[in-house]
């Protein structure tokens, strides 16, 4: 049939009110921030923006893992990997994203995972992600190596919940002191992290020669030519301090040797659990064993995490870890899970998997780098639409009818 003869394209001439629904301009955007991060629809968009913002060195900090950086990659693959299976006509009109969460209910089944020299990366650093967190109604975990003091995070977000992560010290008083200034705080868990008696070898960090704070080279005074917001904001707040240390102007690498202590055991754990008033979390499991050791000896979750590939290479991929943890301790303690983590269907696919809870390290760093408070938002924002969009593809209306039935693990690897 000749394009004459098809009568949807016989030709007239259009009417005024044809075009007006065409012609609706969206209302301009004045704020480039705003207009940056509307840009963004994943995480990885977000990471694209914060390492054009960011000098390198702090980006490579972030972005970086140790060696052949193959513990972070296997975790992403493993997510990468994964086969949703819908289940079909169901009522997926409402979606309920909330459940309890060591004795309290959050909004989400993710919060943020304790990340140090947060300020390093972008200015508002731990402040951002305490107060995007308590609106979105998610914990915020502040770091031991954290650059916003216990206080300072507890006085901007009074209202949130707030985790302390503890690295214990060769210094066992000064360890004790920090937990006790968490719980006058008002923190309601300790987060203990037990996978780093030594530091990695970060291999980014030493050929950019990372030093905190970062100093002007030559190299990085023409880095900062083109990120000169980074640098404005770097140079007119606060000069970087920690929270919970002395100054100190060695490289990354010695300052985590200096504070890691590799005689930590079972013992000082205990020694822990006596005196900490509220709930705690060890982070850093990598094994069943462990993760069974741990539950008996009377811990509130476990975190599955390789540390985002940071400390040791080649480790287990938390999420191929976790079904197994969650058949011998899912019923006694919680079982949360983090590395890995770019978006809201990773999340899914590990709470099908059995995990309770799960944390984000770079997918939050990446939206903060890319814009601050606002890019914190952006990316809870992104991983909550996704999770949502997510459950109802797959017919669930709560976190707990996700099953294992709804995820096949396509796996490359697996032991022989
Ligand atoms: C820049 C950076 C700093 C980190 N600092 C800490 C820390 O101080 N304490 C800790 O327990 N984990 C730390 N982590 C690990 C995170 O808590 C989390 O386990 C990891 O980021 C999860 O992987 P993901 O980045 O793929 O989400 C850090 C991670 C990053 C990326």
């Amino acid at each position: 049939m000749a394009a004459s003869d098809n009568p949807s394209m016989r030709r007239r001439v259009p009417k005024r009110r044809d075009l007006a629904p065409l012609l609706q301009f969206k209302k301009p955007t004045w704020s480039a921030r705003e207009r940056r991060l509307a840009s963004a629809l994943t995480i990885d968009d977000l990471r694209r923006i914060a390492k054009r913002r960011t000098p390198r060195a702090a980006f490579d900090y972030t972005d970086g893992a140790a060696d052949g950086e193959v513990s972070l990659a296997r975790a992403r693959e493993a997510f990468a990997d994964v086969e949703f299976n819908p289940a079909v006509l169901c009522d997926v009109s409402a979606v309920a994203t909330s459940r309890e969460v060591l004795g309290k209910r959050v909004a989400l089944p993710f919060g943020i995972a304790p990340t140090g020299f947060t300020r390093m990366m972008q200015s508002e650093g731990e402040i951002a992600g305490a107060t995007a967190a308590r609106d979105a109604g998610i914990p915020f975990t502040l770091s031991t190596m954290g650059t916003t003091s216990i206080e300072d995070v507890a006085a901007a977000s009074p209202r949130g919940r707030n985790w302390f992560q503890l690295y214990m010290w060769k210094d066992r008083d000064r360890s004790m002191a920090l937990v006790e200034r968490a719980a006058a705080a008002g923190y309601d868990t300790l987060m203990v992290t037990v996978d780093v008696p030594v530091a990695g070898a970060r291999l980014r960090d030493v050929r950019n020669g990372m030093t905190i704070p970062p100093t002007l080279t030559p190299r990085t005074v023409l880095d900062a030519f083109p990120r000169p917001a980074w640098w404005f904001n770097f140079l007119t707040t606060e000069p970087l301090a920690f929270a919970s240390l002395d100054s100190w102007s060695g490289t990354v690498a010695e300052l985590l040797d200096h504070m890691f202590d590799p005689t930590v055991t079972y013992d000082d754990l205990a020694w822990l659990r006596e005196r900490w008033p509220g709930r705690i979390v060890v982070k850093g499991v990598q094994t069943v064993d462990d993760a069974k050791r741990l539950a008996a000896s009377g811990v509130d979750a476990v975190v599955l995490t390789n540390h985002g590939g940071r400390p040791l290479d080649r480790a287990p991929v938390p999420f191929h870890l976790l079904p197994r943890v969650v058949a011998e301790v899912g019923s006694d303690v919680e079982v949360h899970l983090d590395t890995g983590i770019m978006s809201g269907q990773d999340v899914v696919a590990a709470v099908a998997h059995g995990a309770h809870f799960t944390l984000i390290g770079r997918a939050y760093l990446y939206g903060l780098m890319a814009g601050g408070r606002p890019g914190v938002d952006r990316a809870i924002e992104i991983l909550r639409t996704q999770v949502e969009r997510t459950m109802r593809l797959l017919g669930v209306a709560t976190l707990d009818e996700l099953e294992p039935h709804h995820v096949t693990v396509l796996r490359r690897l697996g032991p022989r």
